[in-house]
């Protein structure tokens, strides 16, 4: 496909045949003409003639607090401006994180103080650039990105920090955090052998999805948690060998029953009680991977009562480990477990199961209010997936 956009300072646009290195080896290459945006002293490009508004909605922590309703807010702002390496983006979905609250009671960065943005991940279509930006995208162009920001209508997003995707499906959203997060951890920390046995708590959502499926990719037998039968039967189709719904099945008992030596890796997410139960039921060796500990997130300390002081004998009895993971720290293992997931993705090996609330209460997750909507569905592990708000309905209309 070739276009050619006219810049605005009337020199004419520059077209060069564009073979982007991007980090999604496993989409089509699509050869495409590049323009070299010379109007970057105005710094938007039109998208097919249109203009960008002058005002947007954003949700913007006001007060630090995890209760996401007291601690943000919408407010009418300014849409922002490029600067010469960014992309302006209209998003058309959002991502939901469990730690959208505790980002918002300040627990990432203790020396940021509010206002600030809000929103890790996004996906939409480029709506404006900058001169160095424009070397690797143009205006039409789809992007994700993983940044702050993206419960917002536009976010400026670091061209360098964006990955192009064939297309705005919510699906190539579960894998900028969720799914990037089960394959490294599990890559970089889970060790996994063949034969071997993974526990995956809160495995039917967002990021215990991929986990699942890719400790059994490396042939290992997979037990799942989750808290409703709809949410087990998922499981089993992305080939969980034994979900456990912990609401009508006793957790400690049936692993102690089912697997008496014991689960070699546990992806382990729930904290408090639910990781007791997972370092209790470790194997000679076992490997415990902290994923968070969400059960915790909605208190003052973020933090759930965890009985430790036997833990010291308890890893020794069974020379057993226990290992943080915390994605921001694994950014050079990224572009790698991306490729490989959109590959997998393209080649229907991997499901990217999206829950945008069609069946929640209030209807599905549209708008960028809804984000409290869905914030308060995953925090009552209604989800199954990954949570998703779609912030603009319909393609925006271009003649505004
Ligand atoms: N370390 C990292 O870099 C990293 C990156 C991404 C995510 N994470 C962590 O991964 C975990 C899952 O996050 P996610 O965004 O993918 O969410 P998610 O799994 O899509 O949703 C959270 C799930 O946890 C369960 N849950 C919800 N509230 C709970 C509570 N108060 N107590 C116990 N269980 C609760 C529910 O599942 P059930 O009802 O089925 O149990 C719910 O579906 C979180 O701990 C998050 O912090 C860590």
């Amino acid at each position: 496909m070739s276009r050619t956009l006219l810049t605005r300072n009337g020199r004419g646009a520059i077209p060069l045949l564009r073979g982007r290195a991007d980090a999604l080896s496993g989409v089509r290459p699509v050869a495409r003409r590049l323009v070299i945006d010379m109007s970057y002293s105005a710094h938007f490009m039109d998208f097919k003639a249109s203009s960008i508004p002058s005002g947007m909605r954003k949700l913007v922590v006001s007060k630090l607090s995890p209760n996401f309703r007291e601690a943000v807010s919408a407010q009418s702002v300014a849409v922002p401006t490029p600067g010469d390496a960014d992309l302006l983006v209209r998003n058309r979905f959002a991502g939901i994180n469990a730690s959208d609250i505790n980002y918002s009671a300040g627990r990432y960065d203790p020396s940021v103080k509010p206002p600030f943005d809000t929103g890790f991940e996004g996906i939409g279509e480029v709506v404006g650039l900058g001169l160095s930006a424009s070397s690797r995208y143009t205006v039409g162009d789809t992007v994700a990105y993983f940044g702050s920001g993206a419960f917002a209508e536009y976010t400026v997003v670091p061209a360098k920090e964006s990955v192009a995707v064939p297309a705005a499906k919510p699906e190539f959203l579960t894998l900028l955090v969720s799914g990037a997060t089960a394959y490294i951890a599990l890559k970089r920390l889970g060790d996994l052998a063949k034969g071997e046995t993974v526990l995956v708590t809160a495995a039917a959502g967002g990021t215990g999805q991929f986990a699942v499926q890719f400790a059994k990719r490396a042939g290992c037998h997979v037990i799942g948690t989750c808290s409703s039968d709809e949410k087990a039967g998922f499981l089993k189709t992305i080939g969980c060998d034994r979900p456990i719904n912990y609401t009508t099945e006793d957790l400690a008992k049936t692993l102690r029953s089912e697997y008496p030596r014991g689960v070699d890796v546990v992806y382990e997410s729930v904290g408090g009680s639910v990781l007791e139960v997972a370092v209790n039921s470790l194997a000679n060796k076992g490997r415990l991977i902290v994923i968070g500990f969400i059960s915790g997130y909605q208190t003052a300390s973020g933090i759930p009562a965890f009985r430790g002081a036997t833990l010291p004998a308890k890893l020794l009895q069974k020379s057993a480990s226990i290992r943080g993971f915390f994605l921001p720290h694994f950014i050079s293992d990224y572009k790698e477990a991306l490729g490989s997931m959109m590959q997998m993705l393209s080649q229907g090996k991997l499901v990217c199961e999206v829950d945008c609330g069609d069946s929640s209460e209030g209807g599905r997750f549209v708008g960028l209010e809804s984000v409290f909507r869905a914030v308060d569905y995953m925090y009552a592990g209604k989800n199954l997936g990954k949570v998703v708000v779609e912030v603009a309905p319909t393609p925006v209309s271009n003649k505004l």
